[in-house]
């Protein structure tokens, strides 16, 4: 497996993965809209790699474009990060999301299947447990989701699930990445987020670096140790990290398989702060303020599929996490663009 097609591979996730999989010595081809990306950031992977990318602009809704890649490159497997992410744009928008996300992941499916390429990694996400009743959360905990943008991703469960049960010779593993942060050591690449962050990272990073006043602390009365909500944070570099581990997994299996990739530790909103605070000797004011809407208390994972089926664990601290998010925002105030 040489060559590998990652949908979004100049996003956040993507861009990471890219640099992971050019040092294991894999062609990479990233074919992406940059609806919410920057070419910068593969300009900068190619750099730190020392490898090139193919880099191609495109729209996986657009069958004709898609086809013309794969008969041009001997794709192995895809990797799909293409999709918009942002929840409360998603109900504003929802017939945009479900058009992108799930009629996107269809059109690149039929193309696959076309050009008999069916490895395919899903980036789906610890939203399809919508309010789990119990931590740690497994694979097998009940799915739900509560705005478009987590439908979407448990609409693309489902269509994969059906296509492999139609067609076995599908090999398909669906990521499931609890929160991810953090930024590769080098600071040259990282998340970008478009406008005000809605994610707690990127908006402590912001403060940190002065772009915004202080943090609104959504709740402190969750029932929790500290009382603010407590999430599963992954490295991004431990993300990537586990997507090689998937394709190797998926060349010698067929079928569909979830995968959990969180650390299985949970950390709460203040115990982030603290974190960031103490780790990079910045200030970041805050204030407690009201729930938002549709969050809830504590979600972290059971990582243990993981581990047994792909031999993959995170590694990296809470303490590289912040260190790394504030090195990449430290050094890119605005990002990938000039003027923002
Ligand atoms: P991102 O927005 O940085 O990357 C997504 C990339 O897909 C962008 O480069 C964007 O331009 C591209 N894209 C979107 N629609 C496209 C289309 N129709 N055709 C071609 N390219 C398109 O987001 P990310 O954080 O890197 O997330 C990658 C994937 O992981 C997404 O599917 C997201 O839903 C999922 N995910 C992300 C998180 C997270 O917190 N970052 C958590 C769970 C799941
Ligand atoms: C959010 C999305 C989820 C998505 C995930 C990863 C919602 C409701 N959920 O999850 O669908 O998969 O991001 O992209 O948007 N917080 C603050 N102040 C802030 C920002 C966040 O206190 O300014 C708190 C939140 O209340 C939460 C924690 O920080 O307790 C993490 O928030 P966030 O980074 O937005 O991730 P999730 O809520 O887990």
């Amino acid at each position: 497996m040489n060559y590998i097609l990652l949908t979004g591979g100049a996003g956040y996730i993507g861009s990471h993965t890219a640099l992971a999989l050019l040092r294991a010595g894999y062609q990479v081809i990233s074919f992406d809209n940059y609806s919410n990306s920057s070419a910068t950031a593969l300009k900068r992977v190619e750099k730190l790699a020392g490898g090139n990318i193919i880099c191609l602009s495109g729209d996986i809704r657009d069958e004709a474009a898609l086809s013309a890649v794969f008969r041009q490159y001997p794709v192995a497997a895809v990797i799909h990060f293409a999709g918009l992410k942002a929840v409360g744009e998603s109900t504003e928008q929802p017939l945009h999301y479900y058009d992108n996300n799930v009629g996107g992941t269809i059109t690149l499916c039929r193309v696959m299947r076309e050009f008999n390429v069916k490895k395919l990694v899903f980036s789906s996400s610890a939203t399809v447990y919508g309010d789990a009743k119990t931590v740690p959360i497994d694979e097998t905990a009940p799915r739900s989701a509560t705005n478009p943008y987590g439908q979407s991703k448990l609409m693309i469960e489902h269509i994969l699930a059906d296509l492999v049960n139609a067609e076995p010779d599908w090999g398909i593993t669906l990521l499931r990445y609890f929160n991810p942060v953090g930024a590769d050591s080098s600071g040259q690449i990282g998340e970008d987020p478009n406008g005000i962050p809605n994610n707690l990272m990127p908006f402590i990073s912001q403060v940190a670096v002065g772009k915004r006043d202080k943090l609104n602390i959504f709740g402190n009365d969750y029932p929790t140790a500290d009382g603010t909500g407590v999430r599963d944070y992954i490295h991004v570099v431990d993300l990537a990290a586990g997507h090689l581990k998937a394709l190797q997994y998926l060349e010698n299996h067929q079928g569909i398989e979830a995968i959990n990739l969180g650390t299985g530790t949970g950390y709460s909103v203040l115990e982030m702060v603290n974190a960031f605070v103490r780790v990079n000797q910045v200030e970041v004011p805050y204030q407690i303020a009201p729930r938002r809407p549709g969050d809830i208390a504590s979600c972290f994972a059971r990582p243990d599929k993981a581990l047994k089926l792909l031999g993959w664990q995170a590694e990296k601290t809470l303490a590289d996490m912040v260190r790394d998010s504030w090195h990449w925002q430290r050094q890119n105030p605005n990002g990938y663009a000039e003027n923002k």
